[in-house]
């Protein structure tokens, strides 16, 4: 009898977390959308295409798609510059570059327009925690320097 109440209760829990995590989300991408709209868009366009030679798109794009984020929360906090390889080919000669928005965006504002943007223009990626974000401003804290391509790809990403 225990056992099958137990059981229950498992099942309940799970009908009513799967739920909640969604509509987690959902909130973020919500705030997410607000600061894409805000701070990324000029430069990546309200629809994520970007524009051909300048700034490269966020739809289809293998550094948004990747299945851990460690590397485009590096990219938003501190900046990218040099030559970048998207989905295999060189984007853009001469690079292009990304200011860093660390100093100007909190670690929630970061995880809301990096979880609306894995979730929006085609995207279907996880979604970006705080606590995330914070780890690796921490881990990165020493760091002024903008990336560039052969440094970030020392960082594991799947
Ligand atoms: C001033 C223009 C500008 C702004 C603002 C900007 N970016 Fe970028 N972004 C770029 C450029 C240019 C690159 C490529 C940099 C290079 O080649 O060195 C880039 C690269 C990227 C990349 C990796 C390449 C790709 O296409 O997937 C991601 C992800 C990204 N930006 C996300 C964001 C997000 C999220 C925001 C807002 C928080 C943002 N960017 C704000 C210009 C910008």
């Amino acid at each position: 009898m225990k056992s099958s109440i137990k059981h229950l209760l498992a099942a309940a829990c799970l009908l009513s977390f799967t739920p909640l995590i969604r509509a987690q989300d959902a909130a973020s991408i919500s705030r997410g959308q607000t600061v894409y709209m805000q701070v990324c868009f000029a430069c990546h366009q309200p629809t994520g295409q970007g524009l051909p030679g300048m700034f490269p798109p966020l739809a289809s794009s293998n550094w948004v798609a990747a299945s851990k984020p460690d590397r485009i929360i590096r990219m938003v906090l501190h900046g990218f510059t040099g030559p970048i390889t998207l989905n295999g080919k060189p984007f853009a000669s001469p690079a292009p570059l990304m200011p860093p928005q660390g100093a100007a965006l909190s670690d929630t504002q970061i995880a809301d327009v990096l979880t609306y943007v894995r979730s929006s223009f085609g995207n279907k990626a996880s979604a970006v925690t705080p606590a995330q974000v914070q780890a690796i401003r921490d881990a990165e804290k020493a760091r002024s320097a903008m990336w560039t391509e052969a440094e970030i790809l020392k960082i594991p990403a799947e």
